[in-house]
């Protein structure tokens, strides 16, 4: 859908045209999977798959929304944000207008229409680049400064606290903070964060979706979260630590005794993650690609056997791509449990890629993946129509 079209769409539904466009966007993550909520640091970057809201104030207590290709209109009343936890559609909105309001930003009443463009279910992070997109509306129309990693935390608090998931600061941040051909190497303990320009040279980066519906409410994350809690209280016992990241694979390997079973092999998949991090940085600095591709792969097996939070679908796609000559490494992204996979692929060799491994896949799994055409933009976006 353009432009023209979604206007058209918003007064279509509301009467009246829309004023302004704000943005947010999905992401991908380089390297760095399941680390922020263990204080590691995390390799985002924002992608041109986005929140589009396009909106009007209103004035009045309604926030009225509607969404491209849902019927239907959804509203919250400001005066009662408490009340929306339990809408399937509108309840990362609401939660957003509700912390808001809790810090003291009047919520305005208004219209607004989504058109997302990040594929839901898909590991790009639509949640986030919904909560980012409408904070800044709810900001913008309240006429207060806002800070945007300020809103990446409120956006996050939203997630955790009212719609349910324990998710951590990764993709709200680099949804806000995101920057044009850059990644964001992110100390999810600090919120230190530095941005490094994505250069692959003769390679770029293949996103594939194997189309297997994920949603972080129903998989394990929350699972997971508490296996790490569990470890980390175990290794406190002997080591004067905040978090799982600040143990090197040395110090891991003195201490990994105290742990058993599957908590054990959820803190090694941290603790060399983490260090994984570190090298693909240097290695992306380099312009080593055959190392980030590398370190890419390890990312994966690492998801899979330790962490366990891949599945038959993204391990066939990875595999695949792996098989791909012209490929260096490819490993899922996100929570997992479905969603999507980063490939780094030879410019010249992308097409053939994605007919040869796009056949395999539809043939092996039964249904067929999807390649975006992605590009790595700015985070937060604000324009007057
Ligand atoms: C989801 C969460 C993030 C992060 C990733 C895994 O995307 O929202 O906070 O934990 O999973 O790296």
């Amino acid at each position: 859908m353009d432009r023209t079209q979604a206007m058209q769409a918003f007064e279509q539904v509301f009467g009246r045209a829309p004023t302004d466009l704000f943005t947010a966007a999905g992401r991908i993550n380089v390297i760095g999977e399941h680390v922020d909520y263990c204080g590691g640091k995390v390799f985002p970057a924002a992608l041109n798959l986005r929140c589009n809201i396009y909106a009007r104030k209103t004035g009045g207590d309604t926030v009225r929304m509607t969404f491209r290709g849902i019927d239907g209109v959804v509203e919250f009343k400001t005066d009662k944000l408490n009340d929306y936890r339990d809408l399937e559609i509108g309840n990362y909105q609401a939660g957003v207008a509700y912390f808001l309001q809790e810090k003291g930003v009047d919520i305005i009443g208004c219209d607004l229409y989504y058109d997302c463009t990040v594929p839901f279910g898909s590991g790009l992070s639509s949640s986030a680049a919904i909560e980012v997109a409408t904070a800044v509306a709810l900001c913008e129309y309240a006429n207060v400064e806002y800070d945007k990693v300020e809103i990446a935390l409120l956006a996050q608090k939203a997630e955790n606290q009212y719609a349910g998931v324990n998710c951590g600061i990764m993709d709200q941040f680099a949804s806000a903070m995101g920057k044009k051909d850059h990644a964001v190497l992110l100390d999810c303990s600090t919120l230190a964060y530095e941005y490094v320009p994505l250069q692959l040279g003769d390679y770029c980066l293949v996103v594939a979706n194997c189309n297997k519906p994920h949603s972080l409410v129903e998989s394990k994350y929350n699972v997971r979260r508490q296996e790490v809690e569990t470890a980390l209280k175990v290794i406190q016992t002997v080591k004067d630590i905040n978090n799982l990241s600040e143990l090197s694979p040395k110090d891991f390997a003195e201490v990994k005794y105290l742990l058993a079973g599957v908590v054990a092999k959820r803190a090694e998949h941290v603790v060399m993650e983490c260090d994984r991090v570190n090298k693909a940085v240097k290695a992306l600095k380099d312009g080593d690609l055959v190392e980030l591709g590398k370190l890419l792969n390890e990312s994966h097996f690492s998801l899979r056997d330790l962490y366990e939070v891949t599945g038959k679908e993204l391990d066939t796609l990875s595999a695949l791509a792996r098989k791909e000559t012209e490929c260096l490494g490819s490993r899922m992204i996100g929570g997992g449990f479905g969603g999507c996979t980063i490939s780094i692929v030879k410019k010249t060799a992308v097409d053939g890629f994605i007919r040869r491994v796009g056949m395999a896949y539809a043939e092996e799994i039964g249904y067929k993946a999807s390649f975006y055409e992605t590009s790595i933009e700015d985070g937060i976006t604000v324009e007057k129509l």
